[in-house]
């Protein structure tokens, strides 16, 4: 059960763990192979109604925000509707334009954070049409919303999120991937999806396995001053969820930017002790991630890459298993759960329940 910790020293620890049958749990019953698509009966919205779909918002806050930025890209580059995620309490105090044609969708793990449920309450209020992607069954969120997904998670203990992170991603891959059927991706493509789909729980397995390696690396890095993680569009997310969860964990401060983003500021920082996490995912950006790494390597800032094979330029890389190009940054940032998780460990830190946070935020 949620509160049984088997034999592991902390829930983050248990629940990274979980993660390869937390990921069988979403994707179960819902893949239909005959048509290469999926069914996710929860949503309430037909064919037609997803095909008049213009544009996608979607809200969260901390980790589901990142997990919805993972998110808008999947629905932007299976679906082609534009997308993008935005912290629900920002949306909420902005008086943003409500518009028929969107659809709106909230992340929560909790389905309880108020700033999320506010933004929900606010949208419906104006007459918009609004899912919830939630983990906690009859929450709030998942009530008010008026059709959604669970990601099926299962219960999450430790403050810091980590399989409801992934479990959320992956969500969002089924709902990019029916959306996109609906429109205009090819059955071709829909298979290739669910094949890479299937993979995740025995890639993610993988990369569990090299935890003894992983943890020697958060030895080695945990004495930072302050911490760089940078990545390019996909691995843009994985760095600022990856970023959070080091600071939260650890206290250890971190900061993520896009990769090009650096020379316009950020690269004024690095020195030996302010070391750079890259995500390098070998698609179409490898070079000029590649670039990005000498940038740094010429300015003394020591590297530590995850990527699908060793980088030259970084001190350090974690090698990940390749799944398809839209799905690699659900595994990209297992890794680096396991380096928080393991520079908290070292660091003396309360893992479960890091200073001055809350599981879930249902204040204002
Ligand atoms: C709190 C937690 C974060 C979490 C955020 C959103 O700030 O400390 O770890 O990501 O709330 O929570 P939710 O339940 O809405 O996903």
């Amino acid at each position: 059960g949620a509160w049984d910790i088997g034999g592991h020293e902390h829930y983050m620890h248990k629940e990274i763990c979980e993660q390869p049958d937390a990921v069988d749990r979403v994707l179960r019953g819902r893949i239909d192979d005959r048509f290469a698509t999926v069914h996710l009966g929860g949503l309430g919205i037909d064919a037609r109604e997803a095909r008049g779909v213009r544009r996608v918002k979607i809200l969260g806050c901390g980790s589901a925000f990142h997990a919805g930025q993972i998110g808008a890209q999947l629905i932007e580059e299976l679906a082609r509707i534009p997308a993008d995620a935005e912290p629900a309490s920002e949306f909420r105090y902005r008086n943003p334009v409500v518009d028929p044609d969107t659809l709106y969708i909230a992340v929560s793990q909790s389905g309880e954070t108020y700033d999320t449920l506010a933004a929900v309450q606010e949208l419906k209020r104006k007459g918009a049409c609004v899912l919830g992607v939630v983990n906690v069954v009859g929450s709030a969120i998942a009530r008010e919303a008026d059709g959604g997904m669970y990601v099926h998670a299962g219960p999450e203990v430790c403050v810091v999120s980590t399989k409801c992170f992934t479990n959320t991603a992956v969500a969002f891959a089924l709902l990019a991937l029916h959306l996109g059927r609906v429109r205009d991706l090819s059955v071709a493509d829909g298979k290739r999806i669910i094949a890479g789909l299937r993979r995740l729980p025995a890639q993610i397995a993988e990369i569990l396995s090299a935890e003894e390696e992983i943890k020697k690396l958060a030895h080695s890095y945990a004495d930072a001053r302050s911490m760089m993680f940078v990545g390019r569009v996909r691995g843009y997310p994985v760095a600022r969820e990856a970023s959070l969860k080091l600071k939260e964990v650890s206290y250890v401060h971190a900061e993520a930017y896009p990769a090009s983003e650096l020379k316009h500021g950020p690269l004024a920082l690095i020195e030996p002790d302010v070391p750079s996490v890259a995500i390098v995912p070998d698609d179409e950006l490898l070079e000029k991630n590649r670039a990005t790494l000498e940038e740094i390597k010429a300015r003394h800032g020591r590297i530590l890459a995850v990527a699908h094979a060793p980088q030259e330029a970084a001190d350090d890389t974690i090698v990940v298993p390749h799944n398809e190009p839209e799905l690699d940054p659900v595994l990209l940032g297992i890794p680096l759960q396991l380096l928080a998780y393991h520079a908290a460990l070292a660091l003396g830190r309360d893992i479960d329940k890091p200073r001055n946070l809350a599981k879930s935020v249902t204040v204002e």
